[in-house]
């Protein structure tokens, strides 16, 4: 009923505003999933309750002037308790599936060793809950939520015991969330390889066959445009893909850096030893891609002040050709909006990766966290950003690219890392007066094209 009396307050219904471009459920692959996707320290809440350990962010965020308004995650959108809402939410705005995380120190609050089952035990609610609702459950290991425990005992993932110690907290969800979570994601993110390596070989060697589920990385993604078709801006593009998310693909596709970062790096690079090119290589059965924004890259012109890839990366990042901006600015600095990118994106993946299985793990917009609530509803400018994206994903699909999902940043507005409240990216309004929940425009959009055509 809330719903209704919403969607008649923001004039839901308008025929041009919820068009969905000629695009329906069935425009994309049979069996193509759609969902959306939260981390728990952003959506969750409870962060220093229910036996929860804290993670590195709830230190940061605790630091006057690190985030926006100094707010911190503490509450965020209490999914802890209002998961049910959010469950009904998803089924009654016709996804498939949902992008969660795991709270690595609401289960071992120490990062390892004693468990914590009221944090289980939530977990359980929340995928039981999921999965009574028919909504397929994405469970994602990390999401930059590191315990503090572990940070501070060995300085978190600069030792190579994070390795061990993530495949026992990765292997302990397989073992306990397994039987009902059938697709897993690694990391968000990541920034050590071998240990996404580790925690796949475990789930391949003990889980997969006897649970019959997947697993695999998840990686952001811009796509990097060349300013001018000069060879020096053409390589700068590539420098940065490499950099980027080449890092990454690269090792577990054909078990090595690619050539650039090897160059420029040089010696600092580390070197697979034989057995971890072994444990790397093929370590997926899925890559999920984050996909949400463009830049023209440029050559630097005075190279002589490039001491690092990221002094590199930023005298080449300009999002102005000719003084034409490539893209109109969502809230976030960084965010133009550029749904050729996203066609680019996923094609650069399969020429350049092979017949690799992408699901586009997250994209999306925001609007400021300003928003009141009847503008924040009128989300319109959303819609149309995931109308053009799919668009572009679609055309990308269907001249052969191996996508198999689609999961959209996010459900909810949330906890927005450094800018904490002032981004709202959900397609559900949150008041963090009362924690009410409003569907905004665009989950009705999405309503209208998930539905199912009997
Ligand atoms: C990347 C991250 O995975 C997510 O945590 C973040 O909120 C969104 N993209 C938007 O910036």
């Amino acid at each position: 009923l809330l719903c209704f009396a919403f969607a008649v307050i923001v004039g839901i219904g308008n025929a041009a505003v919820m068009d969905t471009g000629g695009l329906s459920r069935d425009s994309f692959p049979k069996g193509f999933v759609f969902g959306t996707a939260t981390s728990a320290y952003q959506v969750e809440g409870m962060a220093n309750k229910g036996g929860r350990g804290p993670c590195i962010w709830d230190v940061y965020v605790k630091q006057p002037g690190h985030i926006a308004n100094n707010d911190t995650a503490d509450v965020a959108g209490d999914q802890y308790h209002h998961y049910k809402e959010d469950v009904d939410l998803l089924a009654n705005f016709n996804f498939d599936a949902y992008r969660f995380s795991i709270s690595w120190s609401r289960i071992f609050p120490e990062g390892v060793g004693r468990v914590n089952w009221e944090g289980v035990d939530y977990y359980n609610r929340l995928i039981n809950y999921l999965v009574k609702k028919g909504i397929t459950p994405y469970g994602n290991l990390y999401h930059y939520d590191l315990p503090q425990a572990l940070q501070e005992k060995y300085n978190g993932f600069l030792n190579r015991q994070i390795m061990e110690d993530y495949a026992d907290y990765a292997e302990f969800c397989f073992k306990t969330f397994g039987d009902r979570v059938k697709n897993w994601f690694t990391f968000n993110e990541p920034r050590i390889v071998a240990a996404l390596g580790f925690a796949v070989k475990r789930y391949r060697e003990k889980y997969q066959a006897k649970q019959k589920g997947s697993i695999g990385i998840l990686l952001d993604f811009n796509w990097y445009e060349p300013l001018t078709r000069s060879k020096a801006d053409n390589y700068a593009a590539q420098r940065a893909r490499d950099f980027h998310v080449g890092w990454f693909l690269h090792p577990i596709r054909y078990g090595e850096y690619p050539r650039t970062m090897q160059e420029i790096v040089g010696k600092r690079l580390p070197k697979f030893t034989e057995e971890e090119v072994k444990m790397v290589n093929g370590s997926f059965d899925y890559v999920g891609i984050n996909q949400y924004t463009t830049s023209y890259i440029s050559n630097p012109t005075s190279p002589s002040n490039v001491t690092s890839y990221q002094s590199d990366w930023n005298a080449a990042f300009a999002n102005a050709k000719n003084g034409v901006q490539i893209g109109p600015r969502a809230n976030s600095w960084w965010l133009y909006i550029v749904p050729w990118g996203m066609y680019k994106t996923v094609t650069y993946i399969k020429e350049r990766y092979g017949d690799m299985n992408v699901i586009i793990s997250e994209n999306g917009m925001d609007d400021p966290g300003n928003a009141t609530l009847p503008n924040g509803l009128k989300d319109t400018t959303r819609i149309k950003f995931f109308k053009d994206y799919m668009t572009q994903l679609k055309k990308a699909i269907d001249e052969g690219a191996n996508v198999t999902g689609y999961f959209a940043w996010s459900l909810l507005d949330n906890f927005e890392w450094l800018l904490g409240y002032t981004s709202r990216f959900g397609i559900v309004y949150v008041d963090y007066n009362n924690l009410k929940r409003y569907p905004k425009m665009s989950a009705y959009w999405f309503k209208q094209l998930l539905e199912k055509k009997q």
